[in-house]
């Protein structure tokens, strides 16, 4: 019998809860693949539509030799797009966030802005937004940014190119989820 309400429930209880959760933790790469899938249903006027465009992101970044949660970062950096286009960046980092290091986190969290170069013009905004999170993020962190948008992100509308597909990626969604840090 568990409680109803918890300012009824025990240790007992809890412990139960948590050993519950841990034993589902692969429920969260399953929703995780779940949401990219859904991707494949979005296209709002590319070329690509926006699972095939996370695809292309990830595999450009595997191509060039990126590290294990950059890779996974890369793929899922628009997932948040499954939910709502114009906070997605916001979406994607916070699901990220308790399985990559904070500097892949706020890869993923400034991405929208460093892409902004290409467009932010056209709907009235600042090209040069990525310049606001100069002085907040590390250089490192700046550079891996900038990395990210300009070599894998904004390149990756290609229906044409070599992209892997999800299989490719699901063995490391799996082991980058495995295990929440937080
Ligand atoms: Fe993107």
């Amino acid at each position: 019998m568990t409680f109803t309400r918890m300012d009824e429930s025990t240790a007992e209880q809890w412990a139960v809860i948590g050993a519950e959760t841990a034993r589902n933790q692969g429920r969260v790469a399953d929703r995780v693949l779940l949401l990219l899938r859904s991707l494949g249903e979005i296209t709002d006027g590319f070329a690509t539509d926006q699972l095939t465009h996370c695809l292309q992101t990830a595999t450009r970044a595997e191509r060039d030799g990126a590290d294990d949660e950059v890779v996974v970062a890369s793929l899922c950096h628009d997932i948040g797009k499954a939910i709502s286009v114009p906070n997605h960046p916001a979406i994607a980092a916070e699901i990220l966030r308790p399985y990559v290091r904070p500097e892949v986190y706020d890869m993923i969290r400034v991405h929208q802005d460093f892409q902004g170069r290409h467009y932010y013009a056209h709907f009235g905004g600042d090209p040069n937004a990525r310049e606001k999170h100069r002085e907040a993020l590390t250089p490192e962190v700046f550079e891996l940014s900038e990395r990210f948008a300009d070599l894998w992100d904004q390149t990756a509308f290609d229906p044409s190119y070599d992209t892997l597909p999800l299989e490719h990626f699901e063995p490391l969604v799996r082991k980058v989820f495995a295990q929440a840090r937080m």
